[in-house]
């Protein structure tokens, strides 16, 4: 018998998504694993339980089974980003088994102190190291592809006007001018989908080292008169810029905004509230008809009238401020969600089912996505927003040793919920 992997029915309002998906089942043996799934987990996002079974998974009779015997319990949303249904499971996590999901460690770090005060061993997939080694394993990137994607949809949705140059007997359509701000993952996601329908693309980043992308999914890079030297970070991430280089971007902002009647915003720098980026003014600036998505409309947004989860009508323009939107796509999202969280097991199991007891923090991708183990916080950044001092070195030192994990056949299976 091999590792249980419990996957649960997830519970965050409106969260379509699942943590595994048949097609990945093969990959999860592969590693020594076995499916345990909550009735019903993959309805939502169109895989129904025979599908599982059929792969060789086990539906559970309860919930409360899966906490009982899995030693590893997979979810979409740990407590941290799912922080009132989330909480019903915390009575049911015991000591030793390890959780792993999208956790928010860095801006709902409380819920880490909970979740070791049970003494299980978390990762936070948010926190994969954005190095080659880990693609395979990137959530944040999976789940950025489909939200640049799906942003643009909704722009053509709420448009008046088509995306493409059509010429027809009823005389031709100019194409529409598509700003995107911010040309992470979901960025050049959306500068390919809105290119694909037709629209004519420019793009923004502060990093100036994203201007050869942007130029070869097809947009052109809009440069400003801004010194963003020392605006990316060692991991490739944008770094907060102070308050007058915000300022100074806005001012250079407002010319481009108002030559373009779609604009999607994705900025966003790691654990912080996203930039503000077009003000209220600017929004008066633009052609009537003009749409907003505010892809970062979840981290407060990057439009000044952004409210996150409703669409706003403001003089010329509307903006939408999405929430979640992975899960309006929830086959694809949990396909490549559940082949990033199977591609991260056989990485902490790549000597086998002792190395997720015996944690391996030398490597760079265990130790940077481990939030808690043996009962503490050990994330550097995490104990830093706890305002906890620095751990000990590498921080999997527990107190004690960790207790073996439940749910392998080497420990008997079934332990009760603590
Ligand atoms: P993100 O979601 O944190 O931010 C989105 C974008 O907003 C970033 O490109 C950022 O530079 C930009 N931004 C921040 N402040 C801004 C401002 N004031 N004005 C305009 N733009 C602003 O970033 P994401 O998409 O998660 O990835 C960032 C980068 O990480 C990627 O472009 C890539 O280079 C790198 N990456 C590396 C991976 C790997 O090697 N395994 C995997 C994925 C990404």
């Amino acid at each position: 018998m091999g590792i249980v992997i419990g996957v649960t029915k997830e519970t965050f309002a409106g969260e379509r998504r699942v943590a595994m998906v048949p097609g990945a089942l093969a990959l999860l043996r592969k590693s020594g694993c076995e499916l345990l799934l909550e009735a019903g987990a993959g309805e939502a996002a169109g895989y129904p339980d025979a599908e599982y079974t059929a792969k060789g998974g086990r539906v559970a009779g309860s919930r409360a089974e899966i906490y009982a015997t899995a030693g590893v319990i997979l979810q979409v949303r740990l407590l941290g980003s799912n922080p009132e249904a989330g909480r019903a499971d915390l009575a049911l996590l015991h000591a030793g088994q390890v959780v792993i999901g999208l956790a928010d460690p860095l801006a709902a770090p409380e819920s880490s102190r909970e979740l070791a005060a049970r003494g299980v061993t978390s990762f936070a997939l948010e926190l994969m190291p954005r190095i080659t080694r880990a693609q395979s394993m990137d959530v944040l990137s999976s789940m950025a592809t489909i939200s640049g994607y799906k942003a643009v949809l909704l722009a053509a949705n709420t448009l008046p006007r088509l995306f493409p140059m059509l010429m027809t007997a009823a005389g031709s359509i100019t194409p529409a001018r598509a700003l995107v701000i911010g040309a992470g993952v979901a960025g050049l996601q959306a500068i390919a989908t809105a290119r694909r329908l037709g629209a004519v693309v420019s793009a923004y980043d502060v990093r100036p080292a994203v201007k050869e992308q942007v130029e070869s999914v097809g947009a052109r890079f809009v440069s400003m008169e801004l010194d963003s030297s020392g605006s990316e970070d060692r991991g490739g991430y944008a770094k907060a810029m102070d308050e007058s280089f915000y300022r100074r971007q806005r001012e250079l902002m407002a010319d481009v905004v108002k030559r373009h009647d779609v604009v999607i915003a994705t900025a966003a720098v790691p654990g912080k509230k996203a930039p503000v980026l077009i003000t209220r003014d600017m929004v008066a600036g633009m052609v009537p008809g003009s749409v907003i998505i505010d892809v970062a409309a979840e981290r407060g947004g990057n439009c000044e009238l952004t409210r996150p989860g409703e669409t706003v009508v403001e003089g010329p323009a509307t903006i939408l401020g999405p929430l979640n939107l992975p899960s309006t796509v929830p086959g694809h999202a949990s396909q490549m969600y559940a082949r990033n969280a199977a591609n991260f097991l056989a990485h902490l199991l790549r000597s086998g089912r002792s190395a997720i007891d015996a944690l391996d923090t030398g490597d760079e991708i265990t130790r940077e996505t481990l939030v808690t183990h043996g009962g503490a916080v050990v994330h550097p950044r995490v104990r830093e927003l706890l305002g906890m001092p620095a751990a000990q070195p590498a921080a999997a030192e527990p107190a004690e040793p960790a207790p073996a994990m439940a749910g392998t056949s080497d420990h008997g299976g079934a332990r009760g919920a603590a």
